[in-house]
């Protein structure tokens, strides 16, 4: 049984139940589609049957080598980008003490390298390795995107200097395509252990694989709850044809309802901190799949209350082309109350004995109701808690609403053609060989 529901009540000012349920039967198509591998991108459709099909073997051997990671790293570094790093932050901060840089409660710290290309983030990453026993992991499907490799080439050689060839080799796992790749080639000639990241899985649908699994557990996390969970909503979806039983087919029918009312960006709402990179990785799952020949929401992400003290003024008062969807949390996995005091000089006795998550709570009640009177249309999706289990559910719930929701929109949710505009012009101005060209132009461009 799954634990999250979907409601739409504050978005019925900008649209109808029927603007929703009439996107019944064409939900259906898409889904057989999905299933029945006959839609655009059908070369990357593995990550639907995924959860059922990680098997036993698998997953005792992300876990063994977890924990021999465990065992002799205080850090851990995750050396990816896009799709091959945020699903794995995502569910790690979620799950992760808000603090857990600070604390020493026996996990290894889980840095990121690779996601930017900057001198200084690497330089003091490398001051804090040089003082810290650490192994690091390097996931990339192409084994050719540049920042990944370019970090992965400074860490190699750090580690070989720390350690030597020999022990330096038993800190790195690689985890990359089955044959492609240069990546694939320096794993197979330097002996590291590695994973594969199945061909029909898409970087921002390979959370549920190694890509994802192995940093999780490294961190400390139970995979298997977190693949009960997407297993859950898996099997939920099957068999739940209805939009009014399917809270994938609900937010996939009511977010594409309010798209077609002119609410063309989409904001997802945390009143968790834990979940500022969760939302990191829905924008990046639907901004890549859905953005595309000059259509798709755009997704965008607050972190409420915090920004409601800087975004909260242009979504209650701009431009009116916003609608928001809230993932709420209905219990915290801590109790807090606000004590009393008897001075009361701040005045917020009214609150005193409160727990905390009850604040926070009416803080999303009543943001919620003033933004729907300024035009906001709200969408909520209701989680008990945040678990491996839950955010397992959550995994799926918005792949399988990416996709769907792609299809809606008639574009291929599973290519990133637009991704490559930006290398190219990189390659052409570091002089890469093969894009001579292109350096001419850029450079007539630059001297205009
Ligand atoms: O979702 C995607 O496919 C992309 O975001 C990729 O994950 C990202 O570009 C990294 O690619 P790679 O894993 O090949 O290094």
């Amino acid at each position: 049984m799954i634990d999250l529901k979907v409601e739409y009540n504050n978005a019925l000012e900008a649209i109808s139940k029927k603007d929703i349920f009439d996107f019944q039967e064409e939900i259906n198509n898409h889904y057989n589609s999905l299933r029945s591998k006959t839609g655009k991108g059908n070369e990357f459709l593995g990550w639907v049957e995924l959860p059922d099909e990680v098997d036993d073997e698998l997953i005792t051997r992300i876990e063994r080598l977890a924990t021999e990671i465990r065992n002799k790293s205080k850090i851990f570094v995750v050396i990816g980008i896009g799709g091959s790093y945020l699903g794995a932050r995502a569910v790690i901060e979620a799950l992760s003490n808000s603090f857990s840089q600070l604390e020493t409660d026996g996990n290894p710290v889980i840095v990121y390298a690779g996601q930017n290309i900057s001198e200084d983030y690497m330089t003091e990453l490398l001051e804090v390795l040089e003082k810290n026993d650490y192994s690091l992991t390097v996931i990339s499907k192409s084994g050719t995107t540049t920042e990944p490799a370019v970090a992965f080439r400074i860490l190699k050689s750090h580690l070989e200097n720390k350690y030597g060839k020999e022990e330096a080799k038993s800190r790195i796992i690689a985890i990359t395509d089955k044959e492609r790749g240069a990546l694939k080639q320096l794993a197979d000639e330097e002996g590291y252990e590695s994973f594969i990241v199945p061909d029909d899985v898409g970087g921002r649908y390979s959370v549920l694989t190694p890509v994802g699994l192995l940093p999780i557990a490294v961190a400390g996390f139970n995979i298997r709850e977190l693949l009960d969970g997407a297993i859950k909503m898996k099997t939920h979806i099957e068999s739940s044809p209805l939009i009014k039983d399917n809270p994938v087919w609900t937010y996939a029918a009511a977010r594409n309802a309010l798209y077609n009312a002119g609410k063309t960006i989409e904001i997802t709402v945390n009143y968790e901190p834990k979940l500022y990179y969760f939302t990191e990785w829905w924008k990046q799952l639907y901004g890549e799949s859905e953005g595309k020949e000059n259509k798709g929401i755009f997704p965008a992400g607050v972190g409420f209350t915090t920004d409601l003290h800087s975004m909260g003024q242009y979504i209650q008062d701009g431009l009116r082309n916003i609608f928001e969807t809230v993932i709420s949390v209905e219990k915290p996995n801590n109790e807090l109350k606000v004590p009393m005091d008897d001075k009361n000089l701040d005045g917020l006795n009214y609150i005193a004995g409160k727990p905390l998550h009850k604040v926070n709570h009416m803080a999303e009640t009543g943001t919620t109701l003033a933004h729907v009177d300024g035009g906001v249309p709200n969408l909520r999706i209701v989680i008990p808690n945040i678990s491996e289990n839950t955010i397992g559910q959550l995994i799926y719930f918005y792949e399988m609403g990416c996709a769907v929701s792609g299809y809606i929109l008639g574009v291929n949710p599973f290519d990133q053609p637009g991704v490559e505009a930006y290398k190219k012009n990189m390659f052409a101005l570091l002089g890469k060989s093969g894009f001579e060209k292109e350096t001419d132009a850029i450079n007539r461009r630059l001297s205009n």
